[in-house]
């Protein structure tokens, strides 16, 4: 039996195979027959000077909203379009998969929501997304509090130890959202204290490995980690397995955990809603007692492995670009800490109090907008069909081939001079206006009073041209935990610290993988406020 099955392996392995190299020939092949679409010619280089999407930008204004970007024999089309992109995430989002990114992922996420086939996808997704409910959401109100008091009682203590009034500390803010965001996670993820604000651990490095690789993957979009060997040939591929071994033990645990503790008392509180008096509202907690003893557990540590990689660098990227852009604007620095101090004053922060902050909402959406993470969404189209027509030279729409590797330019779209005013100008208060333009057939403009009742801009307000959590049935289905947690950290940082950048904004280099950060860290000189209302 068990050669049998390694047979079955070894012959499942080799059509995996077949599969990528028919793909890569199909694209190949199509090549000439994206229709009469612009051509930018990519060289190697270009993927490793600068952040892709930069350049992916400079073409967008030379060659329009929709052109292929060739590299030798591989070409991916670049949407910066927001009818194409809402053709493609909403209106006809089941002639797409995720493509190169899951060829990228699957090793580290499994059958977890991102990489995950449609069957599976439409499995858990039925599972997973009710467990982030309006009860679950105002839980982890307190553990975004606590967690974001424990960094701001390092910050204090930092201070304290420089021994005198007016102290000021150097620190790199992007390291420490880092380790805020992963603390967050845990917890509300599957209950598990990283306490990574504090310590250093063996899971907590593992973790960092994991997402370094993740990221370098990201970057490489020819998948060498699956030629044979490769774990014995590239040294960072052992490691990598490694790091994946540990957090996998440690999942494990978790899981094994929830399923032995779990009690009929806590299942009814959760049918009710009821998060009150529960001692773990983590999203595992959930997802164990609503499905009774039956899940499968590796679905379960893939569907962990997987929010916790999503969950974690995303958010803290949108503190650390909500910091620098705010640490370069006084004005509006002062304003959003006089809204703090008018709504928190002496009081516990609770989701009123975040109904109230509404300036601090619009810092977090206006980082998203000019730092969308990630900055491209991919797809591969499963059939052969027609895009829609937008504007700037492709009226008619552009047809496409089965196999065709699709980068959604989230950057360009957020950045694009034909949508916004002042487009690479920080201004929260621009999400509060109404514009529409003609000139983009089948686009409805931007309008507040279409958010669905969200608290924060989306991309249902904006019609597709603002999409900080992608969009359609496969957006992201932690927005509003980020939404609010980002939102906490933020408000209780500036209520009770003065931020400037070390040096100056241009030091400040990107680099980007699944994310844009910064290459050397946001080095800032915190101190506390003197100017309180
Ligand atoms: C998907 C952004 C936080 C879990 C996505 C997508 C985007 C995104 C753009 C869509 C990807 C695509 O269409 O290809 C962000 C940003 C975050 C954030 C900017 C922080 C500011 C989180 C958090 C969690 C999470 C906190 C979990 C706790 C997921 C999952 C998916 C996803 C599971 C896949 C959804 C699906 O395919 O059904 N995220 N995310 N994300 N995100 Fe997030």
């Amino acid at each position: 039996v068990g050669l049998q099955s390694a047979a079955t392996e070894k012959l499942k392995a080799k059509r995996n195979l077949l599969d990528k190299v028919s793909n890569l020939l199909t694209n190949m092949l199509s090549g000439g027959r994206i229709g009469e679409m612009p051509i930018a010619e990519g060289a190697v280089s270009d993927l490793f000077t600068r952040p892709l999407f930069f350049k992916l930008y400079d073409w967008f204004l030379e060659l329009g909203s929709v052109y292929k970007l060739a590299f030798g024999p591989k070409s991916f089309v670049v949407v910066s379009d927001p009818v194409v992109a809402r053709h493609i995430l909403r209106e006809n989002a089941f002639s797409y998969d995720k493509g190169v990114l899951a060829d990228i992922l699957e090793p580290i996420m499994g059958k977890g929501l991102i990489p995950a086939d449609l069957d599976t996808w439409k499995q858990r997704r039925r599972v997973i997304a009710p467990g982030f409910h309006s009860s679950f959401l105002e839980a982890m109100i307190k553990i975004f509090t606590d967690c974001s008091q424990r960094t701001i009682s390092k910050f204090e203590k930092l201070i304290e130890g420089e021994c005198h009034n007016g102290a000021t500390i150097e620190l790199d803010l992007e390291a420490e959202f880092s380790s805020l965001a992963l603390d967050i996670i845990g917890l509300g993820v599957f209950n598990y204290d990283f306490g990574s604000v504090t310590k250093e651990s063996p899971v907590i490095k593992a973790v960092y490995g994991t997402l370094f690789e993740a990221e370098h993957r990201s970057t490489f979009y020819i998948p060498y980690w699956n030629l044979p060997f490769a774990r014995w040939i590239f040294p960072r591929q052992r490691k990598f397995h490694n790091d994946l071994k540990v957090i996998n033990d440690c999942l494990d645990g978790l899981i094994k955990n929830a399923k032995d503790t779990r009690e009929e008392a806590d299942v009814e509180k959760l049918q009710q809603r009821d998060y009150s008096s529960l001692k773990d509202a983590s999203l595992l907690r959930f997802l164990v007692d609503m499905r009774g003893a039956d899940v499968d557990d590796c679905q379960l540590r893939d569907d962990l492995m997987t929010m916790l990689i999503a969950g974690h660098e995303t958010t803290a990227a949108v503190l650390t670009w909500a910091v620098f852009l705010l640490a370069q604007n006084p004005s509006k620095m002062r304003k959003a800490q006089t809204q703090v101090d008018l709504v928190l004053g002496k009081e516990k922060l609770s989701l009123d109090c975040i109904k109230n902050l509404e300036y601090i909402r619009l810092i977090i959406a206006e980082a998203l907008r000019l730092y969308p993470q990630p900055p491209l969404l991919i797809r591969r189209s499963l059939q052969s069909e027609k895009l829609p027509g937008g504007y700037k030279g492709h009226q008619e729409g552009y047809e496409i081939p089965a196999g065709t590797d699709i980068f959604i330019s989230v950057y360009n779209l957020h950045r694009s001079p034909y949508l916004w005013d002042q487009p690479n100008e920080f201004e929260p208060e621009r999400f509060l206006r109404s514009k529409t333009i003609e000139c983009i057939e089948g686009w409805k403009g931007f309008d507040p009073s279409r958010s669905s009742g969200s608290l924060y801009p989306n991309e249902a307000m904006s019609d597709f041209a603002f999409l900080p959590f992608g969009g359609g049935p496969r957006k992201c289905v932690g927005d509003q935990f980020a939404l609010l947690e980002s939102t906490v950290a933020l408000a209780l940082l500036l209520q009770k610290f003065d931020v400037e950048l070390k040096g100056s904004p241009n030091d400040v280099k990107l680099v980007t993988g699944a994310t844009i950060h910064t290459k050397d860290g946001l080095w800032c000189t915190i101190k506390r406020r003197t100017n309180k209302e």
